[in-house]
């Protein structure tokens, strides 16, 4: 290493070195992501005790530091992994972790003209939608499912009730979702100041899909006591066990009240790609604004979602400022007009790249496996009396009970047994609980499960079953 001059960091980096020591550590995860590893390892005792260090006023060897932090992450939760089945993971698609680096070394900023890389970005946008079966006239790239959610409300808040970033909402708002909608609308309605009073949970059906007939007449409800409805949201994919809501349904209750209707598919809008599941869908291409998130069924790392308009307006109308320091040329857009974040990166990049390598067709195929996997799973529940399938899975997410041997209650026995099955390690699903009963949820969502992964999932479960 060169010595370092004081003022300039990139003096002390031997950018081959450093370039050998990331492919290396890149390798190794990735081959490591191939296999379920027997146990997930604890962090080295040396490592845990660094943590107490100082902060170094001299340089150190990046080769080590490297190595530290790779070891930090190899010894943390990794959702690449076959086995882990917990929340909505991801994959790791490699594609993205190089789109990543790339994003990162050019640093261009979405805020404030960042050039080409916006027509980039409007046609990672149009394709998202193609693979999905939306048309979107706008929209943007934002961190997570729970910021696309908050961007739409916001636009379908000022479209409801124009002027109302400006004024407040000045009465009350009505923002009708299902009772299994994901939290992140609720804190979208309290944080587009409609206040979370403003939220109708609807009823769900015997297929856990918001029930039309209950959102009609919720609807007709607050319209006829002076509340102005803002917006449908209607879940593509639910958390819990991936229920699709009837959207050509609700679409068509959307047109005749004359509502926004909002699709939060941050977790299952992938699944319409897919032959086997892409029915469900049916009515998207009517929805005013959808949610996609890229860092769960499409591969690509944290953060990536996707909020889609089938208008050009509304974004403008909710996001547009006028600054001194953030001049406008004329008729032109600033990209930070069109969204709620400020600096932010381009992170269209990892996914944009990731559909020009693979194609579509992987991830038609890849979802279509996933989709595959839930159902093998449930047949082995479904044959198998030791446990409980709690629902017929539409999409990838699985909820079920394993049934305790000698009697007993089976909420507590699986409340333990999830606990126990997260100490072990050897697969990682999450307690969840459906209609008050807890139990355990899978999720599938990467390419990298196979379907030998499902009999040690099983057996792993019954193993530590046997000892609760
Ligand atoms: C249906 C749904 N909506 C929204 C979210 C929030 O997404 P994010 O974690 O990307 O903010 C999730 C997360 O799992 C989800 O499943």
């Amino acid at each position: 290493m060169t010595q370092p001059a004081a003022a300039d960091p990139g003096a002390l980096i031997d950018h081959a070195a450093m370039l050998r020591l990331l492919s290396e550590a890149l390798t190794s995860a990735w081959s490591s992501f191939e296999r379920p590893r027997p146990r997930e390892p604890s962090l080295p005792g040396d490592l845990a005790a660094a943590f107490d260090a100082r902060l170094p006023d001299a340089p150190s060897a990046p080769d080590a530091a490297l190595a530290d932090a790779a070891r930090v992450l190899d010894s943390s939760h990794c959702p690449s992994r076959p086995l882990f089945l917990a929340y909505v993971g991801s994959t790791g698609l490699e594609a993205g972790v190089v789109g990543a680096a790339l994003t990162a070394a050019y640093d261009v900023n979405m805020a404030v003209a960042p050039g080409a890389v916006e027509a980039l970005e409007h046609q990672a946008l149009r394709w998202i939608g193609e693979l999905v079966g939306y048309r979107p006239a706008d929209g943007a790239f934002t961190s997570g499912g729970m910021i696309s959610n908050l961007t739409a409300l916001a636009a379908a808040r000022e479209q409801a009730l124009p002027g109302s970033r400006r004024r407040g909402c000045q009465g009350a708002c009505g923002v009708y979702c299902s009772d299994e909608a994901h939290h992140s609308v609720a804190r979208a309605v309290e944080i587009s100041g409609m206040g979370s009073d403003a939220l109708r949970r609807i009823a769900i059906d015997h297929c856990r899909r918001m029930r039309v007939d209950e959102l009609r007449a919720a609807i007709a409800r607050d319209r006829a006591s002076g509340i102005t409805p803002v917006a449908v949201v209607a879940t593509a994919g639910t958390t819990l066990t991936g229920a699709v809501d009837p959207l050509g349904e609700i679409a068509a209750a959307c047109a005749e009240h004359g509502v926004w209707l909002h699709v939060d598919g941050a977790y299952g809008l992938p699944a319409a790609a897919a032959p086997s599941t892409r029915e469900l869908f049916a009515g998207l291409d009517r929805a005013d604004s959808v949610t996609v998130d890229a860092h769960k069924w499409l591969g690509i790392q944290k953060s990536c979602s996707v909020v889609m308009l089938r208008d050009r307006g509304p974004l403008s109308n909710a996001f547009h400022h006028d600054e001194r320091y953030m001049v406008h040329r004329e008729g032109v857009r600033n990209a930070v007009d069109a969204t709620l974040e400020y600096s932010r990166p381009a992170r269209s990049i990892p996914i944009w790249l990731a559909l020009r390598i693979y194609g579509a067709d992987a991830f038609r195929a890849w979802i279509e496996q996933t989709l595959d996997l839930a159902r093998t799973f449930a047949e082995a529940l479904r044959g198998d009396s030791a446990f409980e399938l709690l629902h017929a899975p539409m999409l990838s997410a699985v909820c079920f009970r394993h049934i305790p041997a000698g009697g007993g209650d089976p909420g507590a026995h699986n409340t333990r047994l999830a606990q126990a099955i997260a100490d072990d390690g050897r697969v990682y699903l999450a307690g969840a609980s459906v209609d008050g009963m807890p139990c355990l949820r899978v999720c599938f969502v990467n390419f990298r499960t196979r379907r030998e992964d499902l009999g040690t999932l099983l057996a792993v479960v019954r193993e530590i079953a046997a000892g609760e």
